[in-house]
């Protein structure tokens, strides 16, 4: 399969299995040069029953992740991590994950989802503003090579019950 033979009608998201354990760690080796996830982590969520990862696969393979920690105190649910395959990138695959993970956290009863992103990832940021997120604050030496991190919100519009 080449690079640019995926489009969008057959791009299926869903909740991640513990069968995908293999294909997600490998995409978050590919994508992460630090702060990775552990494989160990991984399968937690993977087996966790409020399914919090989901997962964008087109041609029977994994090409994109988001991760969705929902925090029993809050009223936001965040963002824990987000990898589209490199060469299945600017494809929408980052945005359907991202909307996918909106109505989760709508779903679970969140009013807003909230992320962190480096200071200088010019993509991610992009595409969350694309979506409607606002930078509302920063953390200093938030990554391992002491990179700023630059907080996101956005507010979500309610499940219909
Ligand atoms: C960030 C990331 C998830 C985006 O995924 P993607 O599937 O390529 O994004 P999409 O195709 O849905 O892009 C949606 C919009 O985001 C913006 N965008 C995405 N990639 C961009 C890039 N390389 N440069 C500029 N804008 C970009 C654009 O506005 C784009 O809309 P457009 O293509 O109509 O212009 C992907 O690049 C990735 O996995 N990066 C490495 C991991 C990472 O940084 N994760 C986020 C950590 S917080």
């Amino acid at each position: 399969m080449d690079g640019h033979s995926h489009n969008s009608s057959d791009l299926a998201i869903r909740a991640g299995m513990e069968t995908d354990l293999d294909a997600i760690y490998a995409l978050e080796c590919a994508t992460f040069e630090g702060d990775r996830l552990s494989r160990r982590a991984l399968r937690r969520f993977l087996r966790a029953s409020h399914r919090p990862l989901l997962t964008a696969r087109s041609g029977g393979r994994v090409i994109g992740y988001i991760l969705v920690s929902l925090s029993s105190r809050s009223a936001a649910a965040r963002i824990y991590s987000l990898a589209v395959q490199n060469d299945q990138g600017r494809r929408g695959v980052g945005r359907e994950l991202l909307i996918a993970a909106e109505r989760y956290a709508s779903a679970h009863g969140r009013s807003r989802l909230r992320l962190e992103v480096r200071y200088d990832n010019a993509p991610a940021i992009a595409l969350y503003e694309k979506l409607g997120y606002r930078c509302f604050g920063r953390h200093t030496d938030y990554y391992d090579d002491g990179a700023e991190a630059l907080r996101f919100e956005k507010a979500l519009i309610p499940a219909q019950k």
